[in-house]
Formats: C-alpha cells, sequence, structure tokens
C-alpha cells in the first residue's frame, strides 16, 4: 500500500515515532542542520518540497530562529501537525499547499533561494516527476545555492540480496523478507543515488552523494 499522507491515523503515527524508526534519518538530519547552520546567510530564503509535519523546521528554528524558510506539501493533515508543532513559530514559516506532481505550477515567494531541501518526499514519484522537479530546484536556487535531498533509495536486492540481508537484521532485528514484502506492495519509484547525480547533472547540478547507508542516501548538487 502506498503510504498515505492524507489518513490522519497514518500521519500521527509517522509523526509520533515511524519516522525515527529508522536509525539513519537522524544521522542524515544532522548532517542537514550543520551544513544549513554553518552557511546559511540571513537575508536568503530555504524551500522544503514536502517539508510534513515540520520536524525539520522545528530543528532548523532551533538553530537559525529567523531563518527565512518556505515549505510546501499536499497533506492538509500533516500541514496541520506541523501548526502544531512549531506553535508559535509557525507563523514564521511560509507554507503553500501544492502538489509536487505539478512542479511546475509552484509559484513562490520572490527571494534568493539558498538551500533546497527535500526529506523523504520524492521517492513514490516517477523518475520523469522526479526530473522535472530537479528541473524547477535548479531554477529556483541562486547561484552557489545547494540542493539537500534526503531520500530512500533503489536497492538491486536481487543481485545482493545476502549482504543488505545481512545489513538490515542487523539494523533493525527484524526479517528481510519482511522489508522486502513492504518495498513491493508500496510499489515506488525510488532511484539510486547514480540517478539521482546524473539527473542533477543533466539539469546543470554539479552533484555528489555525501552519505549512503543502506536503502538511504544524502545527495548534494550545488549550483554553479
Ligand atoms: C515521509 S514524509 C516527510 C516529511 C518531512 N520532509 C520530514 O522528513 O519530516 C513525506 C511528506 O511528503 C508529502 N508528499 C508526498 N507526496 C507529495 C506530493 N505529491 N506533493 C506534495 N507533498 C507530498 C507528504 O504529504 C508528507 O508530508
Amino acid at each position: 500500500m502506498p503510504d498515505e499522507w492524507s489518513n490522519k491515523d497514518f500521519a500521527e503515527d509517522w509523526d509520533n515515532g515511524g519516522a525515527a524508526k529508522h536509525p539513519v534519518r537522524k544521522e542524515h538530519l544532522d548532517m542537514l542542520i550543520s551544513i544549513i547552520s554553518d552557511g546559511y546567510s540571513s537575508d536568503k530564503y530555504i524551500l522544503d518540497l514536502g517539508y510534513g509535519s515540520g520536524q525539520v523546521e522545528e530543528m532548523l528554528y532551533a538553530q537559525i530562529p529567523d531563518a527565512n524558510i518556505v515549505g510546501t506539501d499536499n497533506s492538509d493533515v500533516m500541514i496541520e501537525l506541523s501548526k502544531k508543532r512549531l506553535g508559535d513559530k509557525f507563523s514564521k514559516l511560509t507554507v503553500i499547499n501544492h502538489s509536487l506532481e505539478d512542479i511546475e505550477a509552484l509559484e513562490l515567494p520572490k527571494g534568493n533561494y539558498q538551500y533546497v531541501i527535500s526529506v523523504q518526499a520524492l521517492h513514490h514519484l516517477t523518475h520523469d516527476q522526479q526530473k522535472k522537479i530537479f528541473q524547477f530546484v535548479y531554477n529556483t536556487l541562486g547561484s552557489g545555492g545547494s540542493f539537500l535531498f534526503i531520500d530512500r533509495i533503489a536497492l538491486d536486492v536481487q543481485t545482493f540480496e545476502q549482504s543488505y540481508k545481512a545489513i538490515y537484521e542487523k539494523m533493525f532485528n527484524k526479517p528481510f523478507e519482511g522489508y522486502k514484502k513492504d518495498i513491493e506492495q508500496k510499489g515506488d519509484y525510488p532511484g539510486t543515488p547514480e540517478e539521482h547525480i546524473s539527473w542533477l547533472q543533466e539539469v546543470g547540478f554539479k552533484a555528489t552523494c555525501l552519505n549512503k547507508k543502506f536503502d538511504r542516501a544524502f545527495i548534494l548538487g550545488v549550483k554553479k
């Protein structure tokens, strides 16, 4: 079953613990926050595509209280959860309810966008849709800006099953068969890090994989 972001129980479950179940998420979010805290210029903008319940914004505002952040999402339920999470900080955030499937029609507040981030929000979209989003991100960023992209990646389980199984079972203490079934049922379209890097290069980015662990990668695209 695909993820149901408009279902209140599903969204609350993810927000209350599901998100934290993957040990690599925290590692990648810590890297993301370090990069932005170190490089952010106060007059610039950060765009978060699929910002969800505001977990990343909570971390960003803790480090940079006056950050100019624009968050997009198309789930009213997740947006409502972000309102609860951020409290009085919610009014600082510019929220745009918009589908990533229609990225070309997304209208953003005018500004110099230094960072675009997207965390676990693109892997269910087709490769063509993901490429359109990469093009939009490139067009949105100012010169020298960065795209910080964290997501689930495709694994070649057929070829490397024994190693992936061993890593998964050590990491999650659960049988790998369950993971395989779950992934099959979701019917998503994650790319490999190599694909993401080549799609980013095609639209003009310098790109690299900053970190990859099991089925999660942190990809960086820089607009020179
Ligand atoms: C796994 S959550 C991640 C939320 C947030 N980025 C984080 O890491 O805390 C995925 C988010 O992407 C949003 N999303 C999924 N498909 C979308 C689409 N087509 N358009 C806009 N948002 C979408 C969901 O509503 C959800 O809030």
